[in-house]
């Protein structure tokens, strides 16, 4: 009744935002993400007879209502599959600052899974895990897996076919990731309310849905054939597209600060100095960058310059989530 896995997070090149089903939380769009290595979440699960209710620690302190509230509400599908009636205790760790906004649900949601199905004894494969994790959140889906990630939209009403497939393992490709770290306020809308905001008042919704199989295709190709530039090009403008949806949406949401175009310049200037990097933003105000590893050092150099970044961290492509101990 009781296990601890670690799931990494992800950096979506194409991202997902909008829900077909909120429910089920089904997405509108597929995705493509490259799970990263340095940057995990390690849950423990413990379901216990004499709990009255869930109980979840975020890094070592009791966690707010609404997480607590998600969280209880992911275990209830976990219960209802297994027919388990104790509640659980959950003990989570970011190992990355979970206070600057960096997305942990995906590796959070993904690591539960994980962990409670091991803990409830529940035999599933990576797929059908990947199905369970995407009901707590879309992007958890994708960190069930390892190295570059594709998530399916899928046809289906019930969700049997909205998971995540690897497109390529972590070994494929020795990519840099640089994870630009801005100071400035939390953000100001979770991207769960902010993709059922965009999806009716943006203007520009229909267009995203319409060019999302495009930019996949041509990203699919553009890993597989491992070319930076293009991989780089389509991850900005899906990037920009997302951004735009925000932006345009009634009222507004404006994810970004000063320094998050400061360091989109930044980015730009390098290029254009013959330095192959690109950019790309979820919501939030940091910014992401891929390159080779041969630039990653004075690309950290050049970002840690610009005012109002408080760290930069690099990684690489990493591992599919798996269970540490039981
Ligand atoms: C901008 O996975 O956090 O990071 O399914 O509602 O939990 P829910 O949404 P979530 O959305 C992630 C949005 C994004 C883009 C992406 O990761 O693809």
């Amino acid at each position: 009744m009781r296990a601890t896995a670690i799931a990494h997070t992800n950096l979506a090149l194409v991202k997902y935002w909008g829900k077909r089903n909120k429910e089920l939380n089904l997405p509108a769009v597929g995705s493509i993400s490259v799970t990263l290595k340095d940057l995990f979440t390690q849950t423990t699960i413990c379901f216990k007879k004499e709990l009255r209710q869930d109980v979840l620690y975020l890094n070592g302190s009791i966690a707010d209502a609404s997480p607590q509230k998600r969280v209880s509400h992911f275990l209830d599908v976990v219960r209802r599959k297994t027919g388990i009636n104790a509640y659980a205790e959950v003990k989570s760790r970011n190992n990355f600052p979970t206070a600057s906004g960096l997305a942990s649900s995906a590796s959070g949601f993904a690591a539960l899974a994980v962990a409670a199905c091991r803990a409830a004894n529940l035999d599933l494969n990576p797929t059908e895990l990947s199905v369970l994790a995407r009901q707590a959140s879309g992007s958890a889906a994708r960190s069930i897996f390892g190295g570059f990630v594709e998530m399916q939209v899928g046809n289906r009403k019930d969700g049997s076919d909205a998971h995540a497939t690897p497109v390529t393992d972590e070994k494929f490709w020795p990519l840099h990731i640089l994870v630009a770290i801005t100071s400035g306020p939390e953000k100001e809308m979770g991207s769960t309310d902010a993709m059922t905001l965009t999806a009716w008042s943006s203007p520009f919704f229909r267009k995203w849905l319409e060019t999302s199989h495009q930019d996949l295709a041509d990203m699919r190709f553009a890993i597989l054939q491992r070319n930076l530039e293009k991989v780089g090009e389509i991850a900005e403008h899906n990037c920009f597209k997302m951004h735009a949806l925000t932006m345009t949406s009634r009222p507004a949401l404006l994810y970004w600060n000063g320094t998050t175009v400061n360091i989109m310049l930044a980015i730009r200037r390098l290029r254009r100095q013959g330095i192959p990097v690109y950019f790309s933003i979820d919501a939030g105000s940091h910014v992401m960058a891929i390159c080779t590893p041969e630039a990653s050092q004075k690309i950290r150099h050049v970002l840690e310059q610009v005012d109002g970044v408080s760290r930069v961290l690099i990684t690489s492509p990493g591992p599919a989530a798996h269970i540490v101990e039981n």
